[in-house]
């Protein structure tokens, strides 16, 4: 039986790709903080072995991962997916939470990474999916945090593939838009102390902002969507580097950042959160 690893599995993504995993066969190596849900997901569908684990912790990492592989290892699949959002200015963005978040979207996802690969390169074959974003391919005003460690995954995503090609391990990318979980609510429980202090010099335009992300995540897509894309690359014999999964929308501040000169983008997003220059 093929085993997949996946990271917030609680929840979102993790969770219907950790259902969809286990629907295909795979024995699935469940991946949260929260034991209550963990639990369910467990109940919900045989197959899934649930393990708390806060990615915070790179020692907790290292003392769980390293029994859970020795007894059910090698992992043919790693699905690299717990994260979380931020906003506000990098000025507000206080520093002990940019750590934080780092800690999550990439420094515990890189750890574990380390932690398979042995396992997969033994076996000449497996594959690493990345969650990142439209966020690691365009950055906007006041989610430069979030971005930030989103590019950092796309920059070491795109070591990696080449890394680990003589190994038969495959290293893709999957780049959601808005997707309907609790990523907004998670973000605000973050965000929200730094968007509402009245005495920040961004104060003003963080309605605009608010106003944005609601707008925004109108025009989301379901979580069983990004878990099929993580499938379809997981079997695919020859994945692609990176899979997009969004509305049409979403594909514009990419391209304009990748094919036009970078005012062209900042008038449209300066535009649309009222961030005129002097
Ligand atoms: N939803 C979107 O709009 C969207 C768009 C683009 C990309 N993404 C990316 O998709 C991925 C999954 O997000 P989602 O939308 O499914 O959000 P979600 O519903 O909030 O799920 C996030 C998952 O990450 C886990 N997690 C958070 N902090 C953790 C920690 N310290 N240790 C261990 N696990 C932790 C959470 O589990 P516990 O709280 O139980 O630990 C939860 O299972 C993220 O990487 C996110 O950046 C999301």
């Amino acid at each position: 039986m093929q085993v997949a690893l996946v990271t917030g599995a609680s929840r979102g993504i993790g969770r219907a790709t950790s259902k969809l995993l286990a629907h295909r066969g795979f024995r699935v190596l469940a991946l949260a903080r929260t034991k209550d849900d963990l639990n369910s997901l467990a109940a919900e569908k045989s197959g899934i072995l649930p393990t708390v684990l806060d990615l915070t912790d790179p020692e907790q990492i290292d003392e769980i991962l390293d029994p859970l592989l020795e007894e059910h290892g090698p992992v043919s699949l790693l699905v690299n997916n717990a994260g979380y959002g931020m906003r506000g200015a990098i000025e507000d963005s206080p520093m002990a939470e940019v750590r934080r978040l780092f800690e999550v979207n990439l420094f515990s996802l890189l750890h574990l990474t380390q932690k398979v690969l042995p396992g997969m390169r033994r076996a000449r074959q497996g594959v690493i999916v990345n969650v990142s974003s439209v966020a690691g391919l365009a950055s906007t005003p006041f989610g430069g945090i979030y971005s930030a460690s989103k590019f950092a995954l796309e920059a070491a995503s795109d070591a990696l593939r080449l890394e680990a090609r003589p190994f038969g391990i495959h290293v893709v990318l999957v780049e959601p838009g808005p997707v309907t979980t609790n990523f907004t609510t998670a973000a605000a429980e973050v965000s929200d102390p730094i968007l509402n202090r009245r005495e920040s010099a961004y104060h003003r335009y963080y309605k605009k902002l608010q106003e944005t992300v609601s707008w925004v995540h109108d025009k989301s897509v379901s979580a069983e969507v990004v878990a099929g894309t993580i499938l379809q690359a997981s079997q695919s014999p020859r994945p692609k580097a990176r899979y997009r999964v969004h509305k049409l929308l979403f594909y514009v501040p990419p391209f304009l950042r990748r094919f036009f000169p970078s005012w062209v983008l900042d008038r449209i997003l300066a535009g649309r959160l009222g961030l005129s220059g002097q």
